[in-house]
């Protein structure tokens, strides 16, 4: 998490530095702050909470400097007040730093004895002491930072700023990512090429344990080793960076009514029309028929949308899936067959745990499948294959298009393994590419029930407690239901298992917890109107989402129905994903929270 930025520029950096930080204020906003050198003597701004917060204070007391760093914060080590905002600094240099130095107690110790003092509770001043003690001792900053970075350990990228050295910026990439950007005459640094995309379009990503000096005229990439290296430049297309609001209040509220058109152009990557048949965009390096199970992992959001998977490839190819939460499955250390199949699910690409998760499947000798949606992402660069997500960048911290899409890049895989595990044949294959078809626009017409959902958020904004159940494919979809309502308005929300209730969560019904019961007419619609009698029998307020020959079966009253368009059961998570989202939203936004910045979070988790 935290995003951090150089510029060595030819006129004051100040104005761009801040321009790059707001496009990284999805890695965390609880603080931001700024060094640059005047007249080569180095200044700070630095201000708790928002970016906008800095920007004031760069208004009353603004910096001039032609080179310069910036950081925008999601605390790890220490509260996100001034003091522990980033740069960090001694006389000698100032430092930004994303990522977390694992070792930083024992360093600490160890500068302590040797005379330094400290002012901040985080990890990241100890990189700035160490180099300084080492300078103190006679090396100059390249060397200073060559003797430092072994010395760390962690998960951690940097960017280094010398007092008076007007000419050069140092980067580091250890476990984070990190980019460097060329212009005219100025040269860029920066967590991802979306923090540089509005001063340049030519991108060189470092590799792992690679570090850079930054001039002018360009960088000077050094190894692991230290060997100076070269390592390819690439062309960004900025169409892909564009980001704003349209004429939505929030981002959140743009990505959610994005999605038949982001749905749409992600199947159409992945569905030959004409012939009624998948057709994936990459030729796949193993063989479905040939695998005795497929492993999933991923985090949050992405985790719900493998769970939704696990149903789909156990369905429809009759491939068994074990899936796992990331922070588990790395250090779980399960066995995996050799040439078996991961699948990692990722939004960023840069999620700690579930690129580990990948590694080490890779490790064991498994092929790796990546379904992400930034491209250019550790993850997707790491990955044997990689299945994109065509969502367009995701702003809101609460993923919305980027899952609906995962879903859909899900259920081609799925339909694809059918095939080829002959599970399934061509007329089956053609029925379920014709209800994908369907999708964008039944995402379409469950966007138009905003309005009902809107006055629905107003009873859901009252409650201090609320449970969402599903069965099938609308379990994990309870789940995310209930993710997405706590994350944005801190309502306490728990999904389960509608069969489970009665195993323990039934305890909790009473009149004051509604009861969210997402159940398209399907199969198993009749176990779940069952449930939903012992909700209603204990007083529960019941909420259903569902189509309308649900809602005329089920014979129970309820506090609000919400009458989807009927769909194929198989696709009905990709569309119900929608009703779901917009609940959340609005009572958020009744509630007057920060949909699109929630409280301790971020959009790109890489830490641990
Ligand atoms: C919730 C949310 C998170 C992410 C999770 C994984 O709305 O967005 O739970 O899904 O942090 O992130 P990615 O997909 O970037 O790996």
């Amino acid at each position: 998490m935290c995003g951090i930025v150089g510029i060595v520029g030819r006129e004051a950096v100040a104005g761009q530095v801040i321009e790059a930080l707001r496009r990284l204020e999805y890695r965390g906003y609880d603080s931001a702050g700024i060094a640059t050198l005047e007249h080569g003597r180095l200044e700070r701004r630095r201000a708790e909470g928002k970016l906008s917060n800095l920007q004031l204070k760069l208004v009353q007391s603004p910096l001039t400097g032609a080179i310069g760093i910036g950081h925008t914060r999601w605390a790890t080590h220490g509260r996100p007040n001034e003091t522990n905002a980033h740069p960090h600094a001694t006389a000698r240099l100032a430092v930004v730093h994303n990522g977390i130095i694992e070792n930083f107690r024992e360093l600490k110790k160890e500068l302590e004895t040797a005379g330094a003092r400290f002012e901040t509770e985080t990890d990241t001043e100890v990189v700035a002491q160490l180099v300084s003690h080492l300078m103190d001792q006679g090396l100059g900053p390249v060397a200073a930072v060559e003797a430092a970075l072994p010395r760390l350990r962690g998960a951690f990228a940097l960017g280094f700023l010398f007092s008076g050295e007007e000419d050069f910026l140092i980067g580091a990439r250890h476990g984070a990512p990190l980019a460097i950007g060329f212009g005219d005459g100025e040269t860029y640094l920066g967590s991802d090429a979306l923090a540089l995309a509005p001063f340049t379009d030519e991108i060189t990503y470092l590799d792992e344990g690679d570090w850079a000096i930054l001039t002018r005229d360009g960088a000077e990439i050094r190894d692991i080793a230290n060997q100076i290296v070269a390592r390819p430049r690439q062309k960004i297309v900025s169409q892909a960076f564009l980001v704003d609001k349209g004429n939505h209040r929030h981002f959140m509220a743009k990505e959610i009514h994005e999605q038949p058109e982001v749905v749409g152009r992600t199947l159409a990557h992945y569905v030959d029309l004409a012939g009624g048949r998948i057709a994936l965009p990459e030729a796949l390096p193993f063989d479905f028929a040939k695998l005795s199970r497929l492993s999933i992992t991923a985090c949050g959001t992405a985790y719900y949308a493998g769970l939704v998977a696990k149903y789909w490839f156990e369905s429809i190819a009759r491939l068994p899936v074990e899936i796992d939460v990331a922070s588990e499955t790395r250090y779980r250390e399960p066995p995996l067959d050799r040439d078996g199949l991961t699948l990692v699910i990722s939004q960023s690409g840069e999620t700690a745990d579930t690129l580990a998760s990948l590694r080490y499947a890779k490790s064991q000798g498994q092929h790796s499948l990546a379904v992400v949606n930034v491209p250019t992402s550790t993850i997707a660069r790491e990955s044997s294959v990689v299945m994109p997500t065509l969502a367009g960048p995701e702003i809101g911290v609460a993923s919305t298009k980027a899952f609906s899409c995962q879903l859909t890049v899900l259920l081609c895989l799925a339909i694809a393994a059918g095939r080829a595990r002959g599970t399934i044949d061509a007329a089956r294959e053609r029925a379920l590419v014709d209800a994908l078809i369907t999708v964008p626009g039944l995402m379409a017409e469950s966007v138009a029930l905003e309005p009902e959902i809107e006055v629905l958020a107003r009873e859901i904004a009252k409650a201090r407690d609320v449970l969402y159940l599903g069965r099938g494919t609308s379990y994990p979809m309870a789940l995310e239901g209930a993710l997405k309502l706590k994350e944005i308005s801190y309502i306490h929300a728990e999904g389960y298992a509608a069969g489970e209730l009665k195993h323990g969560p039934i305890a909790l019904i009473d009149e004051n917890v509604p009861v969210i019961v997402i159940a398209p007419h399907d199969a198993i619609f009749e176990k779940t109107v069952s449930n939903m009698q012992e909700v209603a029998a204990r007083g529960g307020r019941i909420v259903l989402i569902g189509d309308a020959k649900g809602a005329a079966d089920h014979g129970l009253d309820t506090l609000a129905t919400l009458t989807m368009p009927a769909v194929d059961p198989v696709v009905a998570p990709i569309v119900y994903a929608v009703p779901i989202q917009l609940l959340a939203y609005h009572t958020a936004v009744f509630m007057g929270k920060d949909v699109d910045q929630p409280r301790n979070l971020a959009k790109s988790v890489t830490v641990e």
